[in-house]
């Protein structure tokens, strides 16, 4: 727990601020229709059980696994629409830019700080109580609802909830600018990871993600689909009209964890039982590498490196900060040179149903080749971070399709060209 001290001090600040841009600033007409669907938020009648919206949005992303180690979208939000660089997190809800609210410690972004313009939500508002457990929730400030979210790699973000418009280009033509709710964030501590980007776009299954919202403001279903590529790049989209269903292959998302899980999993190497069947495994696309437990990774590593044996690879200590690396008789360039020397992994998760959902992991999907022309393992020692379930990183989703369907509460994935972005589902299959 960080000081307590300073952050009251930074959020009175905060109101000052707000209640002048309040007194200078003409108060806006378009308040009317936020405050219709803020109210049919615990109405109960979740989008799923109306009409279903049959539109989409797609984001082209950039960047990649190995040498940058993240990706990233591009949101056109506010009042005229301002570009953010953001990190799509499939193992967060909450979206945040930094602010300048004023800024307390804001890292290194791609564009000028957003600037909040009147727009905070409120403590009572259900998406405040939604982002909090109920035994720290008070009201201090009813006016605002303050948040503060921390990450697996140590970074945090602290602010307050404002809304603004998300610039859309939907798959049915029309273009919309609805208003959702995100943080904005004043104070942030950078993580081991840390990106130069303007904040992170939540994609995970809660209230408050941009998912969420934008079906219950009835523009799409509650789906989250991304396509990494392997050359970089790749697209992120919202909504279920840009794949064909019946070419996925679907698995139960398990109702038990607040992350993107399909529940317990067996680990395959070459096609055959590692012993390893109880493995809880997670998507997060906030991590660009993957993750076992300590026992399962222990059993891989021993496994890779049998399979080395007498193959003219030879372990190697690289500059990187990942553990297992080898070279060769000269410096590798892509994976291809490697590849014949490396097994396919492979999850297979019960699923319930008679023939297992298999997750196929090709060596590009575990491996990198490193700026010395190593070629080293992606996938790395949970235990050791604190990680004590199985991640499925950025590394091994290139080159498929994942979609998050929160409304049917199935997890998909199929292999995919994520070179192209689609601009409709004729365009994709
Ligand atoms: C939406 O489309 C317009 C023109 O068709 C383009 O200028 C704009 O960059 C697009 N915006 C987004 C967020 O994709
Ligand atoms: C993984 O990390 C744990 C905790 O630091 C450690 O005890 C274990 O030996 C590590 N396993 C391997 C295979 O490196």
């Amino acid at each position: 727990m960080r000081g307590r001290q300073r952050e009251m001090k930074v959020v009175v600040t905060l109101v000052l601020v707000v209640v002048f841009l309040g007194l200078c600033g003409s108060s806006s007409a378009s308040d009317a229709q936020p405050q219709k669907w803020w109210q049919s938020i615990f109405s109960g009648s979740t989008s799923s059980a109306v009409n279903p919206v049959g539109s989409s949005v797609v984001f082209p992303l950039y960047g990649n696994v190995y040498p940058k180690g993240f990706y990233y979208v591009q949101m056109n939000i506010g009042q005229p629409p301002k570009p953010y660089f953001l990190d799509p997190d499939t193992g967060s809800d909450l979206t945040w830019l930094q602010c300048d609210a004023p800024c307390v410690h804001c890292t290194t972004g791609s564009h000028p700080l957003y600037r909040p313009n009147n727009n905070l939500v409120s403590c009572k508002d259900p998406l405040c109580a939604a982002l909090h457990s109920s035994d720290e929730y008070d009201c201090d400030h009813p006016q605002q609802c303050d948040y503060e979210v921390e990450y697996a790699d140590g970074g945090s973000s602290i602010g307050v909830l404002v809304q603004d418009g998300f610039l859309l280009n939907l798959t049915n033509g029309e273009r919309r600018s609805p208003r959702l709710a995100f943080g904005c964030g004043y104070d942030q501590v950078p993580g081991s990871s840390n990106h130069p980007l303007d904040g992170v776009l939540g994609l995970g299954k809660g209230k408050s993600s941009i998912a969420s919202q934008l079906s219950r403001q009835r523009l799409m279903r509650n789906v989250v689909g991304h396509c990494l590529s392997a050359q970089g790049g790749g697209f992120l989209f919202f909504g279920d009209d840009l794949y064909d269903s019946s070419r996925i292959v679907w698995t139960t998302m398990s109702r038990d964890y607040s992350y993107y899980s399909p529940g317990f999993a067996e680990l395959l190497f070459g096609g055959k039982s590692t012993g390893y069947k109880k493995l809880l495994v997670v998507f997060d696309s906030g991590s660009s590498y993957s993750y076992l437990n300590s026992q399962a990774y222990q059993a891989l590593v021993s496994l890779v490196t049998k399979e080395l044996s007498g193959k003219p690879l030879r372990e190697a200590q690289d500059d990187w900060t990942l553990q297992f690396c080898w070279k060769g008789k000269k410096p590798f360039k892509k994976i291809g040179d490697v590849r014949k020397y490396f097994k396919p992994l492979a999850l297979g998760f019960e699923n319930g149903l008679k023939s297992k959902s298999l997750y196929e992991i090709p060596p590009e999907g575990y491996l990198i080749i490193s700026s010395k022309g190593n070629v080293c393992l992606g996938i790395l020692n949970g235990t050791e971070v604190g990680i004590d379930f199985n991640m499925i990183g950025d590394i091994s989703m290139q080159d498929k399709m994942v979609i998050y369907d929160n409304e049917k509460e199935v997890i998909g994935w199929t292999p995919a060209n994520c070179d192209r972005i689609p601009k409709s589902k004729m365009d994709i299959m």
